[in-house]
């Protein structure tokens, strides 16, 4: 993935932890300095080795960590200048949601090498939708809660995610079901 994932991680992990914490995972990780290059793509394996160093270093699950890394996203992109991508993928959580793609087609066009998940919405009502993840990666199911749970920050919406299929019993896709108020 690109470095800029890395980035994202180093700086949760400072931001709310401490720079000693992150120093430890790093040295755990093995991970080089390069792999903190925003725009250089890096082995997958890299952020799995980050996030399971954050996991032992932090004591939480690699679930835990996953998913504060998802609900940090929105906040880093916002901050490292992707604002403008965030409000144009939508105004309320539903659009966004619906967006996914676009968004990810766009970040594309800066990131030629990007492998984007895929995201699709089904039985929307007014309040709770769900949404379905496909992705050529395994193990991110945390990674989305989180994110969606961010994104619920980013509307100021008090939401639910409920995951009620996974990849690993589909091997297809993973499904979250969204509700919000
Ligand atoms: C402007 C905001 C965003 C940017 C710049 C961005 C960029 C990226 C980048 C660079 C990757 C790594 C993929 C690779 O290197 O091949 C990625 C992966 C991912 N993104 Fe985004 N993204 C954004 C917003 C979002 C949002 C709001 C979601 C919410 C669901 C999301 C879901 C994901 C997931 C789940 C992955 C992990 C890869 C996978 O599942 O295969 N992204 N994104």
């Amino acid at each position: 993935m690109y470095g800029l994932i890395n980035v994202a991680i180093r700086d949760l992990v400072t931001s709310q932890f401490s720079q000693a914490a992150w120093e430890e995972i790093l040295a755990k990780s093995g991970a080089e300095e390069t792999a903190f290059i925003r725009m250089e793509q890096n082995d997958d394996a890299v952020t799995y080795a980050l996030v399971a160093a954050a996991s032992e270093v932090l004591e939480l699950s690699a679930e835990q960590v996953l998913e504060a890394f998802g609900e940090y996203w929105t906040l880093f992109t916002a901050e490292e200048g992707y604002g403008f991508m965030l409000d144009a993928a939508g105004s309320t959580l539903p659009e966004f949601l619906q967006n996914l793609d676009v968004l990810h087609t766009r970040v594309g066009t800066m990131y030629p090498g990007l492998k984007p998940p895929q995201f699709d919405c089904s039985n929307m009502t007014s309040n709770c939708l769900d949404l379905h993840y496909r992705s050529e990666r395994d193990g991110l199911d945390p990674l989305v809660v989180g994110l969606i749970k961010g994104l619920g920050k980013r509307f100021n919406q008090s939401v639910t995610v409920e995951q009620t299929v996974a990849k690993s019993d589909s091997g297809k896709e993973s499904v979250f079901h969204v509700s919000w108020e």
